[in-house]
């Protein structure tokens, strides 16, 4: 390593992965992973990236095929990109959004208007997609106080539903083993069945027309929970609970963070389940997988209810000091328009095809895979171990990661999320790996628990 006037020069010459990995375990603490076990469970560490590679410290190349927890669409330095982010330095990085403006933002937020199925919408920006959460369940709150029914005060949220680790997001999200040490913290919300349950829907909504008088909303992840392993809805379901809260004066939140942006197949879920939220969550890719931004969509229904006095009672009272950062904007803003200039939704539609018939071929059949659920370019491989303990999604995705294509698991389900722009030739690269990975870990120890195995503590994005 050299050190120059300019900064620090990263040079890799003579240096191992395990000696990245000592440094980074001996300072960097990782979300979501147990750090005694870190360095022992051959973590990549990137150096840099091309199209839609990663490339490590060694020099070794991966299809980022988790699209880097979800985030990525165009792939890794998209060049039109780049420009966005230096252009942008060359005005200014960030001003604060609270009480002041930013052409960027500005720009932005026009453009997203155009676009998000929200009617008269307005943006409340952030940083990361749990604050999205966050910011939305404060806002449905105080749209009553302010309309001066605060007797709405309670939510209705799904089982099996993730909305992020904040803890106004924990207590919509369900429980479990990753949220069980704070369950004295989660607030209590009405649960109905999640997506698994195929009278889900059903049941929501005969919740919402029971409780109509305490709700202030309903927050759904549409069309796809994401998390909780790719479980699938159908759109007239999850139409028939938009309809429901309609009628019932109830707000809905749709939180699009993971299927936002062309995952599930059109530009957002809610589209294809014929919704009109009156807020929505937007995080992940909105910068295409650039820079952390987020948003709180809200329609003008909700909005109106905010404007009062200067400084009064009916204001907002929440800001973030980096939300609307406007580098993340110029980024947001050249990413929207390259997915319409690029027509990358119909990539998505080609690739997500390909993509069904392949796995359906060579996958499905498999006697390690339990189920295959698909939305889009969001995949969800169920596999079906004989016993507990055998870690075959953990050990299936380091499978796929040695063989040049990374994957994570959410438990035993393994999350194929590739960019949106994927090509023809990489998904036969990503589906022939995966079937290999199957092979070599679910056939020859088909009873041999994992020595390490205790239990699945892989988790959510
Ligand atoms: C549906 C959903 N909501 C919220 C979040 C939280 O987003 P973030 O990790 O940016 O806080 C996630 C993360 O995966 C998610 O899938």
């Amino acid at each position: 390593m050299q050190w120059t006037p300019g900064g620090r020069v990263v040079e890799n010459l003579g240096m191992t992965s395990d000696s990245w990995v000592d440094r980074d375990a001996a300072v960097v603490w990782h979300g979501f992973t147990q750090m005694a076990a870190y360095a022992d469970n051959a973590p990549v560490v990137v150096d840099r990236a091309e199209g839609r590679e990663v490339i490590d410290v060694d020099g070794r190349r991966y299809l980022d095929a988790m699209s880097s927890l979800w985030v990525n669409t165009l792939g890794h330095r998209v060049p039109e990109l780049d420009q966005a982010v230096v252009d942008q330095l060359g005005r200014v990085a960030h001003s604060t959004m609270l009480g002041n403006g930013n052409t960027v933002v500005v720009e932005l937020a026009e453009a997203l208007a155009a676009v998000v199925p929200v009617d008269e919408p307005h943006f409340l920006f952030a940083a990361d997609g749990a604050v999205a959460v966050e910011q939305a369940l404060k806002v449905a709150f105080q749209y009553w106080v302010n309309r001066g029914v605060p007797d709405r005060c309670r939510f209705l949220a799904l089982g099996d539903a993730y909305h992020g680790d904040t803890v106004g997001a924990l207590s919509f999200g369900d429980g479990g083993f990753f949220s069980a040490a704070f369950d004295p913290l989660r607030f209590p919300v009405l649960r109905t069945p999640g997506y698994a349950d195929p009278g889900w829907a059903a049941k929501a909504c005969a919740a919402v027309a029971a409780h109509a008088g305490e709700l202030a909303a309903v927050v759904i992840e549409p069309l796809v929970q994401g998390a909780s392993g790719m479980l699938c809805a159908e759109p007239d379901d999850v139409a028939a609970l938009g309809r429901a809260c309609r009628d019932a004066g109830v707000l809905l939140v749709c939180d699009e963070v993971a299927t936002g942006f062309g995952r599930s197949g059109t530009l957002f879920a809610s589209e294809q389940c014929d919704l009109r939220p009156d807020l929505l969550c937007l995080g992940k890719g909105i910068t295409g997988g650039y820079l952390p931004m987020s948003a709180t969509v809200a329609s003008g229904r909700v909005y109106d209810e905010f404007l009062g006095d200067d400084l009064g009672a009916r204001t907002f009272f929440h800001g973030h000091s980096y939300g609307g950062n406007a580098v993340a904007a110029a980024v947001a803003l050249r990413h929207l328009q390259l997915v319409d200039e690029w027509d990358v939704l119909a990539n998505v539609g080609a690739r997500s095809s390909q993509l069904a018939a392949l796995l359906e071929e060579k996958v499905a059949p498999h006697p390690a895979v339990g189920e295959v659920r698909q939305r889009g370019l969001m995949v969800g491989v169920e596999l079906a171990p004989p016993t507990g303990g055998l870690r075959w999604g953990r050990r299936v995705c380091a499978a796929a990661v040695h063989r040049g294509v990374l994957l994570r698991p959410l438990g035993d389900v393994v999350v194929v999320m590739p960019p949106l722009t994927i090509t023809a030739g990489e998904v036969y690269r990503l589906v022939d790996t995966l079937e290999a990975a199957l092979d070599e870990v679910t056939v020859p120890d088909l009873a041999v628990p994992d020595p390490h195995g205790a239990g699945d503590a892989d988790g959510a994005p």
